[in-house]
């Protein structure tokens, strides 16, 4: 049972020169192999995204531009953590319900999935994941 100590930062590998940041991602950065990658853009400053946890999925969000929040919580525990570096991951394992909300204007909130899109195993009702 993952609890809100197994999320953490991921650092992504970045290269830097006078023209500027590239950073890269490749098999070893990420914790699972990647089967899908989506992304929330022109969110407004109000909206709150995400509200579910998931059975199977394991995810990467990283802030690619612009900053959020994400609230993580196990059921017991929650913290919220802002993200506002195109090169920090914050990784999410299964059973972790999460929040997003606070976009600032022109955020692009990119996620690495280790699933392909399956309504059956998102949990979407607060009471249920607490169980
Ligand atoms: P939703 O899970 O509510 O987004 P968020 O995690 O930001 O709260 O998804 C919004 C809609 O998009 C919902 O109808 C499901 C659909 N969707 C897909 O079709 N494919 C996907 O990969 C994802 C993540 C969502």
């Amino acid at each position: 049972m993952n609890t809100i100590n197994n999320v953490n930062i991921i650092d992504i590998p970045k290269v830097h020169d006078e023209r500027g940041f590239l950073a890269v991602i490749e098999k070893e950065t990420i914790p699972f192999s990647i089967k899908r990658v989506y992304y929330l853009y022109d969110v407004p400053t109000e909206s709150s995204r995400g509200g579910h946890a998931h059975k199977e999925q394991e995810s990467v969000i990283i802030a690619l531009s612009g900053s959020f929040e994400v609230v993580v919580d196990d059921g017991n525990s929650k913290k919220r953590i802002m993200l506002n570096k195109p090169n920090k991951g914050l990784y999410i394992p299964t059973g972790i319900w999460r929040e997003i909300d606070n976009f600032s204007s022109g955020a692009v909130c990119f996620v690495l999935a280790s699933t392909e899109y399956d309504e059956a195993e998102y949990i979407r009702d607060y009471e249920v994941f607490k169980g």
